[in-house]
């Protein structure tokens, strides 16, 4: 491994890993089919430092370097890629934007409760006709004496419907660009906060993808994140750290489908033999482990970056582009190499792949990375 992890990030990483493999896993399955938010997991999780782990002890988290928290992710993606999820989206775009651009107040009121696992976050920059170009998006917040009163609608919102607090974009002036976005902090009870359609989705079932309906929402200007059209840049920032997320959730959900596929081929027998021993199947593992251990380097490298102060975008990116794509061909591997069996929900291959097809769309489709990644390479002063 290129990486030497110290003593301390293979500690979280097997303490994570021995909770996830026992607890998480024991109703991945089930609630892939009931749907049912796992609470209960967070609550634990929370005690165990997981939903708030980048963040400064004094503010409720742990403290810990981003090379620990992808550890942490792709272990609890590895048993349930619902549960990740939201534990991706908790820390990444809502606790760290709380962190980074919050008041001293804001910090104390919403991230403390946050990186304690008490209550779960939103992030909602998408709208019905506003995905990948967030700049079209047409929620507005309009100032009204010590208020903002907010109207429009987000959708495809991660745990719209079990939030207790949403972090929104929504434009305050019209006519200025990405400087008229700007964000704020809703508390779920909020009046004029209505959570809409809940999606029946292909994969991620036990994670609540809603719309959220703000209709004459109206927060205190206290409640504005960072200043007014600071709210791009914070969406832009978080999701930065959000795709060495998703790679990371990509990362885990992989190698439990490499693992179910190594151990389905060494028990499978067919002509007479393991099918482990025939060399097109040899040869699809051998491959499927190269992909992942190239995805893991990537995704490590994005974080030291992060770890060091450097500015990451390009490489949360790349990692995110080139872990997503993997994750989709190897889990396709993975029910190849189980045959029909594989087709079954006999089988967790199954809901591996239908979990990672997600994972090339959301916190920016494939081809938003490209748009990223190129652009630094052909815009100079994006240069890293
Ligand atoms: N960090 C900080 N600021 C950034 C930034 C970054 N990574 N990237 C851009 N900015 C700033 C720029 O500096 C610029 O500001 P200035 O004018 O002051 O210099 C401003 O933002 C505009 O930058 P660009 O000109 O690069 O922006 P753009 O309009 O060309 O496009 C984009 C940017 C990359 C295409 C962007 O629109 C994008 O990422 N789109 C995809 C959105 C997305 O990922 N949506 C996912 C939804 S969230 C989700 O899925 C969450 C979930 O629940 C799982």
């Amino acid at each position: 491994m290129l990486f030497k992890l110290t003593d301390e990030q293979l500690m979280i990483q097997n303490m994570v890993r021995e909770f996830s493999r026992k607890v998480i896993a024991a109703t991945a399955a089930e609630r892939d089919k009931t749907k049912e938010f796992p609470r209960d997991n967070f609550r634990q999780m929370g005690e165990l430092g997981l939903m708030g782990m980048m963040i400064p002890e004094k503010y409720g988290g742990e403290e810990a370097d981003a090379i620990s928290y992808v550890l942490a992710l792709s272990e609890i993606a590895y048993s349930c890629a619902s549960t990740s999820v939201v534990m991706s989206v908790q820390n990444s775009i809502v606790c760290e934007s709380l962190y980074k651009f919050g008041t001293k107040e804001q910090k104390q009121e919403f991230l403390i409760p946050l990186a304690a696992g008490e209550i779960i976050g939103a992030f909602a920059l998408t709208e019905p006709d506003a995905g990948s170009d967030p700049l079209s998006q047409t929620t507005t917040a309009v100032r009204d004496g010590d208020f903002y009163v907010i109207n429009g609608t987000k959708r495809f919102i991660t745990s719209g419907e079990n939030a207790g607090v949403v972090l929104v974009t929504a434009k305050t002036d019209e006519n200025i660009g990405h400087k008229g976005i700007s964000c704020f902090i809703v508390p779920k009870e909020t009046c004029g906060l209505v959570v809409g359609h809940l999606e029946d989705k292909m994969g991620l079932r036990a994670s609540d993808t809603t719309d959220l309906i703000f209709e004459n929402c109206r927060v205190p200007i206290a409640n504005i994140l960072g200043l007014e059209g600071d709210g791009f840049k914070i969406a832009m920032a978080g999701l930065d750290s959000g795709r060495i997320g998703i790679a990371a959730q990509s990362l885990g959900v992989a190698q439990a489908a490499f693992d179910a596929a190594v151990k389905y081929a060494q028990t499978r027998k067919q002509f007479g033999s393991a099918i482990s021993k025939h060399q097109a199947i040899r040869f699809q593992i051998a491959d499927m482990d190269t992909q992942i251990e190239a995805a893991r380097q990537l995704i490590f490298s994005a974080a030291s970056m992060k770890d060091r102060g450097e500015s990451y975008t390009r490489q949360a990116s790349i990692a995110k582009l080139f872990a997503s794509e993997m994750v989709n061909k190897v889990t396709a591997r993975a029910i190849q190499i189980h045959g029909g069996y594989g087709f079954t929900k006999d089988y967790n291959v199954e809901r591996y792949y239908r979990d990672a097809r997600v994972f090339t769309i959301y916190e920016g489709t494939s081809e938003i990375q490209r748009i990223v990644i190129s652009n630094h390479i052909l815009r100079d002063k994006r240069k890293p």
